[in-house]
């Protein structure tokens, strides 16, 4: 198979496997209670979370036998040598356990570290499906989406989240969310990181902020982002991308 027929039997399988965790997500959702641990301070996982994350291994492993996988619930297996799969089960856990519309299932796939070829980003309380794979755009539903052509900065519609992980960092971060503030236009947070860079690629915010990340909150929407446009960088400037979150 050649590399590009390869990528999109890859982009495929993700969007069948985003769309089929999709339903479990929606399913589990409806329950009268969801029980919810904490991982760490305010980092929580339901066992939809580990679930869905389950039911989407289980369908790339199907195909893709040998690609290594990063998953938010279960860690890394594999070496990277035939691709890497990067899981977030349910970005936007609190939204979920909270019944709040915005949260995703988001599946990126890349042969080089930090470099995504196929991103896919799902809301299945909003039936919007997101994704882009290099070089053939992004798209929203099937159609082709773009960023922003806002050019001016004063009217940036932002979204800036404060490190709700690391609260010793509030002082720094408030302090460049000032700048930001006073910069632009107004702000948004929607508490799912691959939502709020899809909306990017929507054209529907022109910038974003966040302090403390993982690498499966952003790797689908990076490529989505960048496919419609938009550019990423880490928020130390010069530094690498790394797969462990700043906590
Ligand atoms: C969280 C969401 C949220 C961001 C947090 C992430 P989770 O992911 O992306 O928008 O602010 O930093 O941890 O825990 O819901 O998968
Ligand atoms: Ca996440
Ligand atoms: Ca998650």
């Amino acid at each position: 198979m050649n590399q590009e027929k390869y990528i999109a039997h890859h982009l495929e399988v993700a969007l069948q496997a985003s769309k089929s965790a999709g339903s479990l997500v929606l399913e589990a959702g409806k329950a009268k209670h969801i029980s919810v641990r904490s991982k760490q301070k305010n980092d929580f996982v339901t066992e939809t979370d580990q679930a869905a994350e389950e039911h989407i291994i289980g369908i790339l492993k199907e195909h893709f036998p040998d690609d290594a996988i990063f998953g938010e619930e279960s860690g890394k297996t594999g070496t990277h040598e035939r691709g890497r799969w990067v899981i977030d089960p349910i970005d936007g856990t609190t939204n979920f356990f909270r019944s709040i519309p915005n949260y995703t299932i988001s599946i990126a796939w890349e042969m080089e570290p930090f470099k995504p070829l196929v991103g896919v980003v799902y809301n299945p309380r909003q039936e919007e499906l997101f994704w882009a794979s290099k070089g053939h755009g992004a798209f929203l539903n099937g159609q082709p989406i773009r960023v922003s052509d806002v050019d001016d900065v004063s009217k940036a519609l932002m979204v800036c989240v404060p490190p709700h992980r690391r609260h010793d960092l509030a002082d720094e971060y408030f302090e460049r969310m000032r700048r930001i503030f006073l910069a632009t236009s107004d702000f948004r947070s929607l508490g799912s990181c691959a939502l709020e860079l899809s909306y990017i690629a929507a054209g529907r915010f022109d910038g974003y902020f966040e302090r403390c990340l993982g690498y499966y909150d952003l790797a689908a929407g990076m490529i989505i982002v960048q496919e419609a446009g938009g550019k990423l960088e880490s928020a130390d400037p010069g530094q690498p991308f790394t797969d462990e979150r700043c906590d």
